[in-house]
This record gives C-alpha cells, structure tokens and sequence, in this order.
C-alpha cells in the first residue's frame, strides 16, 4: 500500500490551491464541499474561479505563488499548468510538513485525492495510488450504479441512532451484530423501498428486543464454506458474503492468497493446515477448535478448498457441531475437478468420449497400495479423476493399465489449477509418472484419466502466468 487511506476533516479549516485554471477550480469546489475555508493564488482565472471569487466563496490572492503563503494551510494543492511551480509549491509544503497534492505529479504529492461516490454520510474513496486514475474512475461509475442514494438516508438513520444504541448495547460484540442485521435486513429493505418511516419503526424495535436479550449469552455460528479450487473468482456470493460477516476464519493448505485477502480485513484468521501424517489427531483438533469458538458466541467461518463434501472431511466437521446443537450452515463451492478441468481446457464428459464421470481419491495406504474398484475405474467411456493422486501416481497408472487400459491412454496432470500458476502436462498412463518426476510435479495435483484429455490442445484456453511459481505457498 503506497498511501494510507484516511478522510481528513477540514471543516473551516485553511486551504491553499495554487493555480487560476479549470482543474485549480474543480480542486477549489472539492474542498468548499468538505467545508473548508479556500485561498487561491494565481496572477489570472478562468471564469469557474473567477464565479467562486465573485460569490465570496474563496479568498483570492492575485499575483504569482510565494513561500509565505503555505504558512498555516492544512492542505495545499498545486494545480497551475507550470510543472516547475508545481514541484516548487510541493518542495516548500513537504519541508514544512503540509500535505500538499500536485495535479498529475505523484510523485509530488504526500496525499492524493480518491475518486468518490458520495452518499453522504457514507462516503466510498476509491484511489489507485495514482498509477492508474482511469481505472479508479471506472469503478466509481460502477459503484454509483450500484449503490441506490437511499443508503445516504440508511447511514444517517444510523448515525442519528447511534448514541441511543451504544447506551442500550454496551458490549462492542453486540452492537456489531446489531448494525449487521439492521443493514442485511428490514430496516434497509424499507429504506431502499423509500418507506422511510417504516425503516425507523423497525429499528425502534429491532433496538428494542437487542436490548431485552443483551443479558443473554451470544450465540455462536459456524459456517463450512466451500472456496473453490483457488481462483478467487471462482468463490460463490454467498461464500464472499460469509466471509464478510466472521469474526474467526480456520483455513489450511489449499486456501490461496487471494481468496484469503477477501476474509472481513478484522476478522482472525487461523490457520489449521494438515500435516499428511498425523491426520486424526489434527482433524479432531480442528473439530474442537471450531466448537469452543462457536460456544464463544463467534461467527466461524470454516474455509476449505474446493467443496466442502468432496474429500474436504466437512461432513466430519460438521457431525461435531451437530452433536453439540451448534448453529451451522455449508455452503458449496466448485471442486477441484470442475474447477481445474475447465481451465484446463479438458471437458469431464462429451458425448463421443465419456458418457460418465468418477471422482475418487488415489491417495495410497501405508503399504503404498490404493485399495480401489480398478475393474471399474478402467472402463473405457468415461473419465476418471482422482484427487491427491499424486503421490501414488505410479501404482495407479500401472493398476489403470492391468486392468485393461492401453498403454497410449490418455492422462493429464494439473498443478495448482486455476491459479495464475496453473500448469497442464498430457501423456498416457505410460508416461505420466515419468513427466511427474522430470518436471517436479507438486501439490495440488490433479490427474485426470480418459481421452477427453486429448481435447486438451484444442480447448486449452486459460494459460496461467510463466512468472508465477508458486501460489498456495507453504507454510
Ligand atoms: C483433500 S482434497 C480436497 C478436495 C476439495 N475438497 C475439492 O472439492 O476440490 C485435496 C486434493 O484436491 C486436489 N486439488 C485441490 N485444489 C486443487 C488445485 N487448485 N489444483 C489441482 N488440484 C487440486 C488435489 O488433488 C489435492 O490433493
């Protein structure tokens, strides 16, 4: 993060615009919204600047820039067509500690304004650090789009219910549940609906039965959100939605960064990755874990990569806050084998190769066999996935093959499959443990098994980022 957000108060405070022309005007107009008491300096105006000298609206100072005059100015902008006045204004405002911003000249500046939309009280600032105005700007145009004016009238129904609402619920934890059901429920349908009173009514009572059941102890809530297979793009509205609203994320190896980095920014974040050795104690561990914090009275989000219910264990996660009568909900996401067939360009079925799918998990025992049902897995007609399969990716091509798959089948192995470092090697159930070990294939890894492989050179679409190596990095 190159600047820290924040929003300055400048309320009758002292501001300096340097600068006679249209842009010096608009910078001029933003900070008379803001409230604040506006100087310019310029020897001559354009007539937006002269209109706001006229109305009594600004002070004017005709004539050219002198040092003196940042003397006791919150903020200075610098916004005259001469990039050397500009650099010059931004030198003496940074010696002196004067936050001063000069048009087009990041590098001149120690604050930068965002783009706005503005539903005051409630303000959205969106800034691309100056690298890329444009695209801020675009982002606004969405947001305005989206976001109706009557969450102006929500956000100052809420502040003026403020005070009345932190005497009635004095406990931080309440209040923000509080907040977080009047603004995901009635009150703000009404709002939006423009049943202004209405919304005011059910806040009144929404206030009213908060404060009865203040005594009692806040109940807990966890829930088991499928993440998808890496991608952030990937995650459900619902998942993004839940994520928004936890006080405790539990996360492990297969969450990627970026859909890490969507998690509420306050909540905590524990990671609870699974060493593959000593799973059951780990996974009884997490099942505990997930049921004092929930008994807490926090929001839990439990995140797992791909879905929840295929080889993700939730069902056992799950089975444990149901034993203890805790309030859960699991919410699906795309597996690993949709997900990573997909970008990889290799249909799972298509009607002149597989009529049918299977998922299964080619994760060896401790004798290093994988006790599975290979009469079946080595039909032809289908595609066979296999999760964690990376491992025993000898053992599995050679069980495929004596079972009666040809040695020119067709595999494909992916690794780290929808991230940005995706990679797709094809060859048969021959080759492929081969390319494995040359190319220092890791975890996670796909195999997929079946001659849809084949329309992999033909479909492949999504190609990842040569410069990216490594996404679910280790911890
Ligand atoms: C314990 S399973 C979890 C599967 C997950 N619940 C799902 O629905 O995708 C882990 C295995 O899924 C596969 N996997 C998950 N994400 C992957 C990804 N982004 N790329 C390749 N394989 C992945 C790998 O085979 C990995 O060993």
């Amino acid at each position: 993060m190159d600047f820290f957000p924040v929003f300055l108060k400048l309320h009758d405070q002292p501001c300096l615009v340097v600068g006679g022309g249209e842009v010096a005007a608009r910078k001029a107009e933003a900070l008379l919204r803001a409230g604040a008491r506006v100087t310019v300096v310029a020897p001559e105006t354009d007539d937006a600047l002269a209109a706001l000298i006229e109305q009594g609206r600004v002070t004017y100072h005709a004539g050219v820039f002198a040092p003196e005059q940042v003397e006791g100015q919150r903020v200075v902008v610098a916004a005259t067509d001469d990039e050397a006045v500009n650099a010059e204004v931004s030198r003496i405002c940074r010696e002196r500690n004067i936050l001063v911003n000069a048009v087009d000249a990041p590098e001149l500046c120690t604050y930068i304004t965002p783009a706005i939309v503005d539903r005051s009280p409630l303000l959205i600032a969106i800034s691309s650090g100056g690298d890329a105005p444009v695209l801020a700007r675009l982002w606004r145009a969405r947001l305005e789009s989206m976001i109706p004016a009557a969450y102006g009238r929500l956000a100052a129904l809420a502040g003026r219910m403020r005070s009345r609402v932190k005497a009635a619920l004095p406990s931080f934890e309440r209040r923000l549940r509080f907040w977080e059901q009047v603004f995901d429920g009635p009150v703000t349908t009404h709002m939006l609906a423009g049943r202004n009173d209405r919304a005011e009514q059910a806040l009144e009572e929404a206030l009213t039965q908060a404060a009865d059941e203040a005594g009692q102890p806040l109940t807990g809530e966890v829930y088991l959100v499928g993440a998808g297979p890496g991608d952030p793009d990937l995650l459900t509205f619902r998942a993004l939605r839940l994520m928004q609203r936890a006080d405790v994320v539990l996360y492990d190896r297969l969450i990627s960064p970026g859909v890490l980095e969507l998690v509420r920014k306050d909540a905590e974040r524990i990671y609870v990755g699974k060493a593959s050795r000593n799973h059951t104690l780990r996974q009884e561990g997490i099942n505990a874990l997930l049921v004092k914090l929930a008994k807490e009275g926090k929001r839990v989000v439990r995140l797992k990569g791909g879905d929840p219910f295929i080889f993700g264990r939730g069902g056992e996660e799950i089975a444990s806050l149901a034993d203890e009568r805790i309030p859960f909900e699991v919410v699906p996401g795309i597996t690993a084998a949709s997900g990573c067939a997909t970008y990889a360009g290799i249909p799972l079925t298509h009607r002149d190769y597989a009529q049918s799918c299977q998922f299964v998990t080619g994760h060896p025992a401790k004798s290093g066999e994988i006790d599975l049902d290979w009469e079946s897995l080595a039909r032809r007609g289908q595609t066979v996935v296999f999760y964690m399969g990376l491992a025993g990716l000898p053992v599995l091509c050679r069980k495929l093959l004596e079972n009666g798959l040809p040695d020119d089948w067709p595999a494909a192995l992916i690794q780290q499959g929808t991230t940005a470092a995706q990679k797709v090697w094809t060859g048969t159930l021959t080759t492929l443990p081969e390319i494995a070990e040359r190319e220092e294939v890791r975890a996670p890894t796909l195999v997929i098994v079946g001659e849809v492989v084949h329309l992999h050179d033909k479909l492949e679409w999504f190609r990842g980022d040569k410069n990216v190596d490594n996404v679910f990095v280790a911890k």
